[in-house]
Parts: structure tokens; sequence; C-alpha cells
């Protein structure tokens, strides 16, 4: 099924899970989320290229602390993992530059002297771009990227190495519902086999005002990655959504343990998305959901973990309690 482009260099190899990525399922998603209140959009359409830039902006302000404390568990604790899994293979779930991942690449190479990495994304040019950045550094390196939406097409990924370590990084768990998340956890654990081993990276509950200012950076960038999905849509669907007369709007919503973002219109408005005829009439003040990002606790994910299937051996806190490394066996 897949297609394989060769790029010319031997030890890098790019496979396609579906073509024409976005483009079906968003029609789909604008039509079933956004023509009537409680409107929302999935989050995955924040990251083109602007998106992704503004993310890591986000990541690199004081507020957004997320990446910066996961960063510090992987540099704490890869040997550590590293020698209990004993991985031929990394195998990693939205791995975008892979930044975080190459840390448990460097340390996997003193158990083995070569690594497979099968990263997959749905950004082709950051999977190629990573690929040639690790493929230079370590010549010890294979990489196997699979370039797709994993929530949909999981079944046409192959992965034949033994004791793989599987990593979903950077709290990205979060943006699931409680269905989504057992549902992707349960695949995973499907795709995988009884000696491999999983690693889950997520974001723990904490001070409200913390979490607020995550999502709400003095720089305004979160509020501009919000906006820009306006954007999105306004060229794929040749929209005429105005950016000026909607605003951000994030918080934390302690009953349901998640950040919600919002966006709000500043006025009463016809927005009209002239790809797909589609007029979508706004009161002032009426919001699009555009992002849940769910804070968990030792528990809440451990259950998760189970429920789906894996056995959690070790987690990873660090001192400040602020975000958790979750390592779990396949095999139950
Ligand atoms: C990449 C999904 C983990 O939910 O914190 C950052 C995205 N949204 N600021 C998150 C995001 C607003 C981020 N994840």
């Amino acid at each position: 099924m897949q297609e394989k482009a060769n790029i010319g260099i031997n030890r890098f190899q790019l496979n396609r899970l579906s073509q024409d990525l976005h483009h079906d399922s968003l029609i789909e998603d604008v039509q079933t989320g956004l023509s009537d209140p409680p409107r929302s959009l999935p989050p995955k359409y924040f990251y083109d290229e602007r998106g992704s830039k503004l993310f890591d902006q986000i990541c690199q302000t004081d507020e957004y602390y997320l990446t910066r404390a996961e960063s510090s568990l992987l540099e704490n604790h890869a040997d550590e993992i590293v020698s209990t899994v004993r991985p031929t293979a990394i195998v990693e779930y939205g791995s975008g530059t892979s930044e975080k991942t190459e840390i448990l690449i460097k340390a996997a190479n003193q158990h083995h002297d070569w690594l497979h990495y099968l990263p997959l994304d749905v950004c082709e040019e950051i999977l190629i771009e990573s690929a040639e950045r690790l493929i230079e550094r370590y010549p010890w390196l294979s990489i196997d990227a699979w370039h797709g939406d994993f929530l949909h097409d999981m079944q046409q990924f192959e992965n034949t190495h033994e004791r793989s370590l599987y990593t979903f990084l950077g709290s990205s768990l979060g943006n699931f519902s409680y269905d989504q998340a057992t549902r992707f956890l349960s695949d995973v654990r499907n795709t995988a086999s009884d000696n491999d081993w999983f690693l889950l990276g997520v974001d723990m509950v904490k001070d409200q005002r913390i979490l607020n200012a995550a999502y709400n950076d003095g720089n305004g960038y979160t509020a501009a990655f919000n906006l820009n999905v306006l954007n999105v849509l306004n060229r794929a669907l040749d929209g005429d959504f105005d950016t000026a007369s909607f605003e951000h709007h994030a918080f934390f919503d302690a009953d349901r343990s998640r950040v919600e973002m919002r966006l709000r219109s500043r006025c009463q408005q016809t927005v009209t998305l002239r790809g797909i005829d589609l007029k979508l009439d706004f009161e002032n003040d009426e919001h699009i959901v555009t992002e849940y990002s769910r804070k968990y606790t030792a528990d809440s994910i451990q259950q998760l973990l189970k429920k789906a299937g894996f056995t959690p051996l070790n987690i990873y806190t660090g001192s400040k309690n602020e975000f958790m490394l979750i390592l779990s066996r396949c095999s139950t």
C-alpha cells in the first residue's frame, strides 16, 4: 500500500500512511464542528508552517513550562529508561522536530551499536528536515519515517524490530477526549508486541495560576497561535474570517481537569467559507472551542494506561511535580 520515496540517503526512508492528508477531513470537521453552536474545531489544524513556528515560540516563553519540564526529565532519566528497555528501535507518534527524542536516541547508543528510529508525523517537511539532521549527527542511526495522521491510519504502520520503545511525548494526549485517549492508547498497545515498552509524557494538575499563565503568555504567542487557525480555514476553504474580530480566551476548568482554549467573537458577524458554500452567523461573545489540554495525576494516567492494556512501571515527575513521564511495559 505505502509508497516509498527514496530521498537518496540509504539510512532514511519515508513512508506514506495516506494521501491528501487534511483536505477531506477538514471539510467534514468544519461542517460538523462549526455549523452550529456549541462550535468546535480539532486542534490538529493549528500546525501549518506559521502555527508550528508559533508553537515553538510558545515553548520558549517563561510561562509555558511544559517543554522545558519534559526535556529536563528526559535528560535526567534517559539513561535509566534505555538501560531498562534496551531498545533496538524507537517509535514516536507526533515526532515534530524530534528534539526531545534525540535525548533518548543518544542514550540508546550506549547499549546497541545500531538504532532504528520510526517517527510518525502529519508534517512531511518537518519529518524530512529532522531526519536529515539526525542522520548526519548519528552514523549508527537509521530512520524509517511515516507521514500521515496516526489517529486514522494506524493499521498501515509496520514495525518489525524487537524491543521497541514506543513514545508519545509533549502532553499531546491531553488534546484527546477520554474516549479518544483510550482508543489511541489501545491502538498503540495493539500495534506493539509484548516485549515492547511505552513512554508517555503528560502534563500534571497544578495551581490554576500557573496553568492559566501557561496558556496566556505575556508576549501573546498563544493568542496568535490560537487565532492563526482562522487563517488556515481562510486559505483552505476560501474563507473571510477576520482574525481581528475574534479574541483568544483560555482558562483551566478544574472540574474537568483541563485547560479549555476558545476563540470568542468580538461582535455579531457573518463569516463565509466560499469553498464549501457555508455561512456562519456568530453572536457577540459566541465562541469556538479550539483545544482542550487535559491535566493528569499519577493515578488518573495509570488508570488510563491500565485500561488500554499497559503495565505502568516507573513514573518520573522530578522534584517540582510539574510534568510526568510514565514508562510502561506492553505485556501485562
Ligand atoms: C502540544 C498539545 C501539548 O496542549 O499544551 C500550547 C498545545 N496549546 N499552547 C498543549 C498548546 C496552547 C500543547 N500541546
